[in-house]
């Protein structure tokens, strides 16, 4: 189909996000009328970078949610014919509470999405899984390229208090379940580290972490910073008696050896979700990253194009065992998604940091 022709009414939650905020860009430019989701119609920090969007003004519709209110999210999903489900919970402090600080918000969220979905006829699904729903897996085998039939260890996670790839892990099993036991149409995309181009006020915790490599800190303070959350290898805690939440101490594992399988350009995942939408023969996981690669080959690359900036030294096996591949989003792939490269896409995450005043 081509851009701008009008092509029906979907909803993103999570649309004022990192990814939500590209996604709900590109199906505008599409001709959707999209439904974007927001925790807070009243904060213009969710709001405003959506409304300024082109073709915002006559096929963009703001939705007030919480993934734990089931009449929010049918009233966002009344008359979409399909759904992304991108809303997944932040961590701010260490987990104290798994269960209700992350684990019932990502899974219960999940089951409210898609049971609301069923309920209103809505035609596909593409709920947002991670990578961390593959990875760590060390049982898998070691001469192997990890693909979409690997799930991460839920044990292995568990017993080293990994949550969000718990709840990714749980949430996405979730999903499954749902859609076999209920005949609803579910695809599933697990992309990798997200970094790009930043559309939203604040900063993800993906994009934190690539600032956090370039300014030479792996445990310092950040200022202004509004999410914090476990993602992607990220440990951040909001320093005790800051108001706000907005200054955090950042705790990065060096390695992000139980997080780390690849970076890939937000503007690939964003078109991933609506290469999956649209192929009516699309189904199952798609892996999304632009290759399976180490963090130590993603840190030498940012040091290589930014020789100023003081990047740390890190170990050349930063992930033991993971098979590295050029083409581990060989079903993206084949379904015609070229992926920018590494290079491409640390620019212009540098870039937009840049642009943004986060680094000089
Ligand atoms: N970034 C990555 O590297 C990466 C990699 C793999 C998978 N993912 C997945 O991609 C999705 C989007 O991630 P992102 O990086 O774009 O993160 P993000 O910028 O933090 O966006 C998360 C979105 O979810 C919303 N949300 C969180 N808890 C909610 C709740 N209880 N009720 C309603 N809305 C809620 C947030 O609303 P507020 O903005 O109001 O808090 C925000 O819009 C997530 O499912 C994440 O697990 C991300």
């Amino acid at each position: 189909m081509s851009e701008n022709e009008e092509k029906g009414v979907v909803c993103v939650t999570g649309g004022s996000g990192y990814i939500g905020s590209w996604l709900v860009r590109l199906l505008l430019d599409r001709g959707y009328t999209v439904h974007a989701t927001v925790k807070h119609l009243n904060d213009e920090k969710e709001t405003k970078h959506l409304e300024a969007l082109e073709g915002a003004d006559a096929r963009l519709h703001l939705f007030q949610i919480d993934l734990l209110d089931y009449n929010s999210i049918v009233a966002a999903i009344r008359g979409v014919s399909g759904v992304f489900h991108l809303a997944s919970p932040c961590i701010v402090d260490q987990v104290h509470d798994p269960e209700k600080e992350l684990l019932d918000p990502a899974i219960k969220g999940t089951k409210n999405v898609l049971t609301a979905a069923k309920g209103l006829g809505v035609k596909r699904v593409v709920v947002t899984s991670s990578i961390s729903a593959i990875t760590p897996s060390a049982k898998w085998p070691a001469d192997v390229v990890k693909a979409e039939d690997c799930w991460a260890d839920l044990e292995y996670c568990t017993q080293k208090g990994l949550w969000y790839p718990v709840s990714k892990i749980l949430a996405e099993k979730a999903a499954w379940e749902f859609s076999k036991e209920n005949g609803l149409d579910v695809v599933v995309v697990n992309p990798g580290t997200v970094m790009g181009p930043i559309l939203p006020p604040a900063l993800n915790a993906s994009m934190l972490m690539l600032l956090r490599l370039i300014q030479g800190k792996f445990s310092t303070l950040v200022q202004h910073v509004h999410v914090s959350i476990l993602l992607s290898g990220l440990i951040i805690t909001p320093l005790n008696g800051i108001d706000d939440g907005v200054d955090l101490v950042v705790g990065c594992t060096e390695t992000y050896e139980d997080f780390f399988m690849g970076s890939v350009h937000v503007k690939d995942v964003a078109l991933a979700h609506i290469m999956v939408y649209e192929n009516p023969l699309a189904s199952g996981r798609h892996l999304c990253v632009e290759a399976i690669s180490h963090y130590g080959d993603f840190a030498a690359k940012v040091s290589e194009l930014y020789p100023d900036y003081n990047i740390p030294r890190v170990p050349k096996e930063t992930q033991p065992g993971l098979l590295r591949s050029k083409t581990g989003a060989k079903k993206l792939m084949d379904m015609g998604l070229e992926f920018i490269p590494m290079e491409q896409i640390i620019k212009d995450a540098v870039e937009s940091l840049r642009s943004k005043g986060y680094v000089s």
